[in-house]
């Protein structure tokens, strides 16, 4: 069953749980005032604090005044004036939907209301769910500024491998995914009142599982819950797309033309100033629009505003997430490329225009084969109206839509939720580690198809997390779990401790759970693809990603960073010292000379870093192979047996496990190239399907290493040379 992304709660396009690099607890944007006092969360009590500050003129002038502004801006907000209502409800009900327009206030004033009306009382904390990691560090930040304190003290944040609380935090800003991990330490939940769940109607699988633990807590527990929904923000306050633009881009149909289409109405747009926001699918599409973007904008005339392209997607490191707040310099327009991150909870100031392509990248998956791809896909209504509520919160403002009315009013009403197109083994195998057996009988909100349930028992079992009586076996179930890995790659860390390669597999999986390291401008192709033939392994992308990482880990070395190049901070604007800056330019202009993608694989030393510490928790030894591939390729076929496919008489190939017709993708080093069998970690949907990162294994390897899955269906299919 090919899986995307091995980082089991961060996949590439959207939630938001990656890991966030080398963060201290400093306040990424904005500031905050000095030292933590008593909160006042209570317009009159946050008044009389600031009152006593200007008394005793504590602070400076500017600051007070900052916050006193922040007050009005929080009384001014159409959630204050219900706010003795909202915690009446929460006192009497044990679960309550909060439905309000995006901007209301429900995601960082409620919270505080919740603190005022004492539900932090006696070492009692609020969780606040958010989706997305960088909505909860910046909703966080947002509030502690608001009630006067350093944010990680009474109001902290929780995101994974990073946590940024104390003892005395008490609305702690979660992602759902860190609530899921902690509900699997304490079941009950016992050190939180309540719970806020955010975004609700998002409907992440995260949120949807969420739901269902939720409701047994309560069962146990006499707490109440709180369950936010946002509703969408009011029409009339966006606009649509001008007409003779409208013309201009409706013909509009292929990505490519809607990419050109972008492209032009960025450079062109002649409006009043404001920010722009584009909304792209991935990684790759904003890398390569920046990259486009710059190039024109070089070439425009002193007349037109200059422009500062800023990206933001979730696999983006959270510092560098942040600088879509930085406010752009006067005269410029701040154009920010962002996936569908940007379509809600994250409040970007400054925007007056929205273009939105009406495409979005979303994960897809066949419960009858077993697949699960990436595609791109039309938005819904429902989201293509969030994207347009961006536009112009604090003033007018306007959505260019690049897609003909015609077309919207084709598009599906509501996006189908997460956990009805995804994978489920990894949802179905931390159920498993709560204690919840009956799967099929979970209560889910939107309940799963029996078939797609089936299937990921059957993928565990094979993987050999459950015992013939479906229980978590012991110990390959247990330590699964407590990867946050999608299964199949947790598995492959165990087997490769055993296989004698794990430093091999740690780096295979550090590099799975990030973004194409290579990076190959149109201009100088064929540089790039030198500079990659230096890393290429004859016997796939696996080995020779390997090297990419041994390379670069060296090349730090070399330079003095720390253990890891993860060290070498890529804080452009507040490197601490000239050596670090020193070092860190080293290992770019080597990034750059080997055309390889910084962000990307400084991304995968972090992950590198955290996944060695869950091993090494568990009490196992990281061994490297070193030169020994054979080893490796042979723990490739044995991790990833469900992955195999085979060339047929055609050229083409076959997924042994579904069937699937597929071909080699054109960025493998594998490509044009016919091996017999192969192991393969990705799968692609386009206009047909292209399998990625594949190594060439031996196929009689798969009954010896897999017998369980491959005795009972002999690979009778032989390839003919
Ligand atoms: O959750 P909801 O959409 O109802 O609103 P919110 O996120 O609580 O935001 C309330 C108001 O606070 C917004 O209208 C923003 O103007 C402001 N806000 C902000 O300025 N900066 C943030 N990081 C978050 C909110
Ligand atoms: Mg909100």
């Amino acid at each position: 069953m090919p899986s995307m992304a091995p980082l089991s709660s961060g996949n590439k396009n959207g939630d938001g749980n990656g890991n966030v690099p080398g963060r201290g607890n400093g306040v990424p944007f904005g500031g905050h005032w000095g030292p933590p006092e008593s909160t006042s969360a209570t317009p009159s009590a946050a008044n009389e604090a600031v009152g006593k500050r200007k008394a005793t003129t504590l602070l400076p002038q500017t600051r007070v005044t900052k916050r006193q502004a922040l007050l009005n801006q929080r009384r001014a907000l159409p959630i204050a004036s219900v706010e003795s209502e909202l915690v009446n409800h929460v006192k009497k009900n044990e679960t309550l939907v909060v439905i309000g327009e995006t901007g209301s206030g429900k995601t960082t004033q409620l919270p505080q209301f919740l603190h005022s009306a004492g539900f932090c009382k006696g070492g009692m904390m609020v969780a606040i769910t958010q989706p997305r990691r960088v909505a909860a560090i910046t909703v966080a930040t947002r509030v502690a500024e608001e009630m006067g304190v350093e944010v990680g003290q009474e109001v902290g944040y929780s995101i994974r491998f990073e946590d940024c609380t104390s003892p005395s935090t008490q609305l702690k800003y979660m992602t759902d995914g860190m609530l899921l991990r902690e509900a699997l330490l304490d079941p009950l939940l016992s050190r939180y009142s309540l719970v806020v769940i955010d975004e609700a109607h998002e409907r992440t699988i995260h949120t949807d599982v969420l739901f269902g633990l939720l409701k047994g807590v309560q069962k146990r527990r006499q707490a109440a819950s709180t369950a936010t929904k946002s509703s969408k923000k009011k029409a009339a306050t966006t606009g649509v797309a001008l007409k003779d633009l409208q013309n201009l881009l409706t013909t509009s149909k292929t990505p490519l033309e809607k990419k050109n289409s972008a492209l032009k109405l960025v450079i062109h747009l002649e409006e009043i100033p404001g920010d722009i926001l584009l909304f792209l699918t991935g990684q790759e599409e904003i890398e390569s629009m920046e990259r486009l973007l710059k190039e024109r904008a070089s070439h425009l005339s002193p007349k037109v505003p200059k422009l500062l392209v800023v990206p933001i997607y979730a696999a983006l490191p959270s510092e560098q997430q942040m600088r879509v707040f930085q406010p752009a310099p006067d005269g410029t327009r701040k154009v920010i490329l962002a996936t569908n991150i940007a379509e809600t909870s994250l409040t970007i100031p400054g925007i007056r225009y929205v273009i939105d392509p009406g495409l979005v990248k979303a994960r897809a998956y066949n419960p009858r084969t077993g697949v699960e791809s990436l595609e791109v896909v039309p938005v819904s209504k429902a989201q293509a109206r969030q994207r347009s509520g961006r536009a112009g919160r604090e003033r007018p403002g306007k959505c260019f839509r690049l897609y003909t009315e015609d077309l919207y009013r084709k598009l599906e009403d509501s996006t189908v939720p997460e956990i009805k197109r995804c994978n489920l083994a990894n949802v179905v195998l931390q159920l498993k580690a709560f204690g919840i057996d009956d799967v099929l009988g979970f209560d889910f909100m939107d309940k799963p198809s029996r078939i797609a349930i089936v299937k990921s028992l059957e993928h565990l079992y094979s993987l050999g997390a459950l015992t013939d009586e479906g229980k978590l076996s012991d110990p390959i179930g247990t330590r699964m779990a407590r990867f946050p890995l999608e299964p199949m790659y947790a598995k492959a860390m165990l087997i490769s401790c055993e296989m004698g390669c794990s430093e091999e597999m740690l780096a295979t999986v550090s590099m799975m759970s990030v973004d194409s390291v290579f990076y190959a401008p149109r201009d100088k192709l064929q540089e790039a693809n030198n500079a990659r033939n230096r890393f290429i392994s004859a016997d796939g992308d696996h080995i020779t990603l390997i090297n990419v990482l041994r390379h670069y880990i060296q090349e730090a070395e070399e330079a003095g960073a720390g253990a890891g190049a993860g060290e070498a901070e890529d804080t452009s604007s507040n490197s601490n010292s000239n050596e670090n800056k020193k070092v860190f330019k080293r290992i770019r202009s080597w990034c750059t000379a080997n055309f390889i993608n910084a962000r990307s694989l400084k991304r995968a030393v972090d992950i590198q870093k955290q996944i060695r510490g869950y091993v090494e928790g568990m009490g196992l030894t990281i061994i490297s192979c070193g030169d020994d591939m054979l080893s490796f390729r042979r723990c490739l076929a044995a991790s990833f047996f469900l992955n195999a496919a085979r060339r047929q008489l055609d050229g083409t190939y076959r997924a042994l496990a579904s069937g699937q017709s597929v071909a080699i993708h054109p960025s493998s080093v594998l490509f044009g190239q016919k091996p017999d069998c192969v192991v393969f970690n990705e799968l692609v949907r386009t206009n047909r399907s292209y399998i990625r990162n594949i190594t060439r294994v031996d196929s009689l390897w798969l009954p010896e290493l897999a017998p369980h899955y491959y005795a009972a269906q002999a690979l009778n299919t032989p390839c003919q040379s």
